[in-house]
């Protein structure tokens, strides 16, 4: 299996969380990965140091939670259809957090095309240059990332549905009508607007109203792989 680099949380104290027995894909992947990042800390002297800041009673700790870990992830592992699908979940979170860099980089690149902008602002996006170049220019990710975005887009605008909804329903909604209505004038405005787009439209179709379908292309971006 893959290992995962963004799943396979950095943070002791996330890694040391109470484990869980939910049965549901992504969070026995989660698992999967918590445990093996709880293996690899409990095995790494220098990690494991920094992480109890020198103290040898909490490494103590760690690692026999460790020993008794081991155990469950094996289990887990043993099961080749679970692996099988957390090797798309993580793959799909791992691109999911190259289109947030791309997303920063270019936001950083567009601060310093500014004629305004500083020297230190320059410089730091004239040496990240490079890499965005080589994120854009991979048409996998891009095209992966404009998936993403419009299925972030759908799941708005269903929200924005629902706001709209519960303020039509008198009986469901809250002690200041005035206050709520407001947020739902709001909402059909933006909703109206993204409805304009026919293109979206006809995107948030494929992908169910709630927006959590798979779209055909370019591969699975639901987290919970369907
Ligand atoms: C998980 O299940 C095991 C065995 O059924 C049980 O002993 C344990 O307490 C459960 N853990 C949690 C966090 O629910
Ligand atoms: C142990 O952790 C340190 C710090 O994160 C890392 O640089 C090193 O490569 C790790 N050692 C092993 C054997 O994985
Ligand atoms: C080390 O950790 C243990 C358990 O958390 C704590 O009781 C103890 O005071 C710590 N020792 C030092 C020197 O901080
Ligand atoms: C293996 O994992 C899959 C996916 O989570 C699950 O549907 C199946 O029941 C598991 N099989 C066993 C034997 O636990
Ligand atoms: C392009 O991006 C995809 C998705 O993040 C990645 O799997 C692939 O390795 C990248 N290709 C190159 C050439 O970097
Ligand atoms: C450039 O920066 C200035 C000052 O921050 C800002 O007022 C202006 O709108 C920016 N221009 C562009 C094209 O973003
Ligand atoms: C209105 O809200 C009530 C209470 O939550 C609910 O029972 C009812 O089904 C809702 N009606 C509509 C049309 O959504
Ligand atoms: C209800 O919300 C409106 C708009 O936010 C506000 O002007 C009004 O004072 C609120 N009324 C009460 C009773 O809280
Ligand atoms: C319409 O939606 C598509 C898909 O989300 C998007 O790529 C495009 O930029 C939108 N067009 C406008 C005019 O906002």
């Amino acid at each position: 299996m893959k290992l995962f680099t963004v799943l396979v949380l950095a943070l002791p104290s996330l890694i040391l969380a109470k484990g869980h027995n939910s049965t549901s894909t992504t969070s026995q992947c989660k698992e999967i990965a918590r445990l093996t990042s709880l293996m690899d800390l409990a095995s790494n002297a220098t990690k494991l140091a920094s992480a109890t800041h020198d103290n040898s009673t909490k490494a103590s700790a760690i690692q026999a939670k460790a020993s008794a870990a081991a155990t469950t992830l094996a289990t887990l592992q043993t099961n080749t259809t679970l692996t099988a699908l957390c090797d798309v979940v993580f793959a799909s979170e791992a691109t999911k957090a190259s289109c947030q860099t791309m997303a920063k980089l270019e936001k950083e690149a567009a601060k310093a095309a500014n004629a305004t902008a500083s020297d230190k602002v320059k410089t730091k996006a004239a040496a990240q240059a490079n890499e965005l170049a080589a994120l854009q220019g991979n048409a996998t990710l891009t095209t992966f990332c404009a998936g993403l975005k419009t299925q972030e887009t759908c799941q708005e605008m269903s929200q924005l549905q629902k706001t709209i909804a519960r303020a039509a329903n008198g009986t469901a909604s809250s002690k200041n009508s005035t206050k709520t209505q407001l947020k739902a004038d709001k909402a059909q405005a933006k909703l109206a607007e993204m409805q304009a787009n026919a293109t979206l439209l006809a995107a948030c179709s494929e992908l169910g109203v709630e927006g959590k379908n798979c779209p055909s292309s370019p591969f699975s971006l639901c987290t919970t792989p369907c």
